[in-house]
């Protein structure tokens, strides 16, 4: 028999790192509570994971177009749950947007398949989790993005960047695949159980972005606790909205959990704070007084945040299934981004009591 498994992939990227944290952690529970159920973590990624994680997960060093490594994943596990997290992120997909179509949307559809035979074989949808992004949207001017705050899901989905084009096209698969795929010919069930979350610009204590556009921000708050002068790509004045990393775990693991009936749709916006650049750089520095940060505009990358809304409307991610992130601004930065990211650089210890992303996450 297959062992049941949950397979990552991108997993050695920002958000696969904390989840694997969050899984590993509840498996072990699960462990301690039921005895080993057998279900196995599965990982990929071109990288090797970091040390720490790689102990608690099979991990595989491939890419997700390796057609080979994947037949052969499935003939050794039955896949009940894939969070695809792999992809090239908005900066870099428009210096090489046909790589980024071939991973972003050639690998989806590969996965979408792979999920789609083995609901079949199962006689089960597999739960197909997929991280969709504040890039699905584009507003054409800057008078447009402030009149519409807050988006809806359905609002201006017209993408200015490859990974935005490649993103809300694949939630577009997602659902054809789990609605409407090979249901003409034969009257069964949901091929897969297709669920997604928009991401905003995500900010993560242990790790750094690479190739975003809302990387600025992050890079803002690394910069300043190591010491070291940083020039951010896009003006003082835009505004986008940003989630600490352990409710962008936390969405993903509430979103997977719920029963399907409780979805009133397969995409849902979700969001935490919003802050302009300038507004970002001062949290910075009131934690970090002597940080050093200009602003340098870049024309290209300023283009993509300008299109980008200034906020979500989550109400509907709210609604149905209780979304709600544990950190606003003020805990966000107080209660996880500074505490974490000085005792990743300084060495200052974390005084025990003060909340920490593991305890979130568990
Ligand atoms: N953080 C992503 C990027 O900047 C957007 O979802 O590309």
């Amino acid at each position: 028999m297959r062992a049941k498994a949950t397979l990552i992939t991108g997993a050695a990227g920002e958000v696969g790192q904390a989840l694997i944290q969050a899984l590993a952690k509840e498996r072990a529970k699960d462990r301690n509570t039921d005895g080993d159920n057998g279900r196995h973590i599965l990982t990929m990624d071109l990288n090797p994971l970091p040390a720490h994680l790689a102990t608690s997960v099979t991990h595989i060093q491939a890419s997700i177009l390796d057609t080979a490594t994947l037949d052969r994943l499935i003939s050794e596990y039955e896949i009940e749950e894939i969070y695809h997290l792999a992809a090239l992120l908005s900066t870099r997909a428009e210096f090489s947007p046909d790589a980024a179509h071939r991973v972003n949307v050639e690998g989806t559809m590969g996965l979408l398949h792979l999920a789609a035979q083995q609901s079949e074989w199962r006689g089960e949808p597999v739960r197909f989790l997929f991280p969709s992004s504040i890039a699905v949207f584009g507003l054409p001017d800057q008078h447009t993005k402030q009149q519409y705050a807050r988006v809806r899901e359905w609002e201006w989905n017209y993408p200015s960047t490859m990974y935005g084009c490649n993103k809300l096209y694949c939630e577009m698969l997602g659902i054809y695949f789990s609605r409407h795929y090979r249901q003409l010919a034969a009257d069964r069930g949901p091929s897969l159980d297709f669920r997604a979350v928009r991401f905003p610009g995500l900010i993560s204590a242990d790790t750094l972005p690479s190739g975003g556009t809302s990387d600025y921000g992050p890079e803002m708050l690394h910069a300043a606790a190591q010491g070291k002068p940083y020039a951010c790509f896009v003006r003082e004045d835009v505004r986008i909205p940003f989630m600490a990393m352990p409710d962008a775990v936390k969405a993903l693991v509430d979103i997977a959990a719920v029963p399907l009936e409780v979805l009133s749709r397969p995409v849902y916006n979700i969001t935490s704070f919003s802050l302009s650049a300038g507004d970002f750089r001062d949290r910075v520095r009131s934690f970090f007084p002597d940080c050093q940060i200009t602003f340098k505009p870049d024309s290209k990358r300023q283009r993509i945040v300008d299109s980008w809304p200034s906020d979500l409307d989550d109400s509907t991610a709210r609604r149905d299934w209780n979304w709600s992130p544990d950190y606003d601004v003020e805990r966000a930065f107080a209660e996880y981004l500074v505490p974490m990211i000085r005792r990743r650089y300084e060495g200052i210890e974390v005084p025990i009591g003060k909340e920490s992303p593991d305890q979130q996450l568990g």
